[in-house]
């Protein structure tokens, strides 16, 4: 049902990948998908945001367990990084401090993971000849940027510690590969959404946010006038952009844009929501007041991802939606 591997590329030969945050959202997605091809997968994860039944569920999915193996490990641990590498041709770096507002109460915290746990990452992939580093930055790199659609190459400051680390990850990235000849490539992911992703703790995404809410009869909070809009991109389109990003002979040094290219308000997904998982209830919501550094709009330019990577999204919001929820009511 999450439409893998019908939607990705084909990967020629069976290689080695190292998926970091294996127990996350996204990093399971990966986990799955790669199995679904054939693919020989370890994962790594910590988990601090991530849950081992993430894991179990990808590899049960994928059909594949047997090329699955597990490391339960941090990134801050520069000989752990080293050690879980041997051997691996594609790294797909997912582990991460992964909260804005958390990152804002705990500088130190997010540059550990971020900034010194993705140097360990780069240094273990260059001394162990790993063929190619795929690594995700994030939509914060544009900061109080306010040009729409975001373009690769106008970021601007950063709103917060966690912005910070992933515009760091470029420089660094971009460092290795000219200077080390370590082939990176990094992806600027902006709303990404599907199954797996956590709906609980204060700093949670607002898709599986309403759709917890609107599943069990609670009323979603809109935090200002619902007008904010953003680039909501299925996971499934990272999956895809991943695997591009990996094998294309063009990506090494560069920073892409992973959304739709499509803006939508919040009050428009909200309607979205309740017409997918609750089509008996009539829309409402509670508006609280906006969240301070929320930035009003947010959507990504696909331009340069569609050159260099050839990378077409899949999966629109709508298909998304509904593909959530036939996985969940399974
Ligand atoms: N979800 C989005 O919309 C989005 C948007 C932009 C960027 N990203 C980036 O994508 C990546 C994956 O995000 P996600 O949404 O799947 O989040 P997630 O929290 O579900 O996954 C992150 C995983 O990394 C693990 N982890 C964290 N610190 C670690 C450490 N020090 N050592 C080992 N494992 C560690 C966590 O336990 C978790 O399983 C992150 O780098 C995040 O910054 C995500």
């Amino acid at each position: 049902m999450t439409r893998y591997p019908e939607i990705l590329p084909v990967i020629d030969g069976t290689h080695h990948w190292l998926v970091t945050g294996a127990g996350g959202f996204i990093g399971s997605h990966l986990t799955e998908a790669l199995l679904s091809l054939g693919q020989k997968v370890t994962g790594l994860d910590n988990f601090s945001t991530g849950y081992p039944e993430n894991i179990s569920l990808a590899v049960e999915a994928s059909g594949h367990g047997e090329n699955f193996s597990f490391i339960e490990r941090d990134i801050t641990d520069p000989q752990a990084c080293r050690e879980v590498m041997r051997g691996i041709d594609y790294v797909l770096h997912h582990a991460a401090f992964v909260s804005v507002p958390a990152s804002m109460n705990d500088p130190s915290g997010c540059f550990a993971s971020n900034a010194s746990g993705f140097m360990n990452i780069l240094e273990a992939a260059r001394i162990n000849g790993v063929k190619r580093v795929v690594y995700a930055s994030s939509s914060a790199v544009y900061g109080d940027n306010e040009t729409m659609p975001k373009i690769e190459a106008e970021t601007g400051r950063s709103l917060s510690p966690y912005a910070m680390t992933k515009y760091i990850n470029e420089l660094c990235a971009e460092f290795y590969t000219r200077v080390y000849g370590l082939e990176c490539a990094g992806l600027r992911y902006f709303n990404v959404f599907g199954v797996r992703q956590d709906p609980n703790g204060a700093y949670a995404a607002v898709i599986p946010r309403w759709i917890d809410a609107v599943t069990s009869g609670k009323t979603p909070i809109i935090y200002g006038d619902g007008t904010q809009s953003r680039d909501f991109c299925a996971v499934q389109n990272v999956v895809k952009a991943n695997i591009l990003a990996a094998l294309s002979p063009s990506s090494p040094g560069k920073v892409f844009n992973i959304g739709c290219g499509v803006e939508t308000s919040l009050n428009e997904l909200l309607g979205k929501i309740y017409a997918v998982f609750a089509p008996e209830r009539k829309p409402e919501a509670l508006h609280e007041k906006p969240r301070e550094g929320d930035i009003l709009h947010s959507s990504a330019s696909t331009e340069y991802a569609r050159e260099v990577l050839k990378y077409e999204p899949a999966v629109y919001l709508e298909e998304g939606l509904r593909i959530m929820q036939e996985v969940m009511t399974q």
